[in-house]
């Protein structure tokens, strides 16, 4: 059964009040993603395998660690993308693997546009990226797009779920860990995440 991890942390909580703020402006609101995204990765990395290694310090030969698994961020475009850059300052050796899909607004049902991934997997774990968890479509097809390819450890990171979106995706995916900051209220009729923060790709691209 999947885990799902709503972040305690008093910063995540105090940025994503900030993050929600109509007044927040796309170049506030883009620092606020990545902020909260590396608090958040803390929790959703916890369980990296590490390799034992040593490392020379001025005075003497030290016991250390190195991570051991390939790592993939896997943004889905277009509001994933903020979240790439602080995990990746995090960690630089991540390979970064696009996954292009939107919302058909009236069906809410993720339309795929953009896949370039290989066909062999080069990477065993994947981090996907995306602020909202609504409906959870989209995270669910894009597990469903991994899955495919060969990953085989799988964690969602969001910002904002519905419990909708998060029934929706452990249901389908029971193996995938979901970590999130803020777990809604519910989805309005046109399925946006009731409080939220309204459309996170427009917020962050300024083009709502
Ligand atoms: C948003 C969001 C998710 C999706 C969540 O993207 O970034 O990808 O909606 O909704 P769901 O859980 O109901 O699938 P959107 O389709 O608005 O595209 P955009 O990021 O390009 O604006
Ligand atoms: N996508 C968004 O950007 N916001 C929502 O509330 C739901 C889906």
């Amino acid at each position: 059964m999947a885990q799902v991890y709503v972040s305690d942390h008093p910063l995540v909580k105090h940025k994503l009040t900030l993050l929600r703020n109509k007044e927040t402006d796309p170049k506030k609101f883009r620092e606020l993603i990545r902020e909260i995204t590396i608090l958040l990765a803390y929790e959703a990395t916890s369980d990296l395998e590490v390799a034992a290694t040593t490392v020379e310090t001025p005075l003497q030969t030290a016991p250390g660690f190195k991570l051991k698994e390939p790592i993939g961020l896997i943004p889905i475009l277009r509001a994933g993308l903020g979240m790439v850059e602080g995990i990746w300052e995090m960690i630089p050796s991540a390979e970064v693997w696009h996954i292009g899909l939107f919302r058909d607004e009236q069906t809410l049902r993720p339309v795929a546009y953009y896949n370039r991934l290989p066909v062999d997997p080069t990477v065993s774990v994947c981090l996907i990226l995306d602020p909202m968890l609504a409906t959870g479509g989209s995270a669910v097809k894009t597990v469903e797009i991994l899955k495919t390819w060969g990953a085989n450890r799988i964690k969602f990171m969001g910002l904002i779920a519905a419990p909708e979106g998060i029934a929706h995706l452990t249901t389908q995916h029971p193996d995938v860990d979901v970590y999130v900051a803020a777990v809604d209220t519910c989805l309005n009729e046109h399925g946006y995440i009731l409080p939220g923060l309204g459309d996170a790709g427009d917020r962050q691209f300024g083009t709502g």
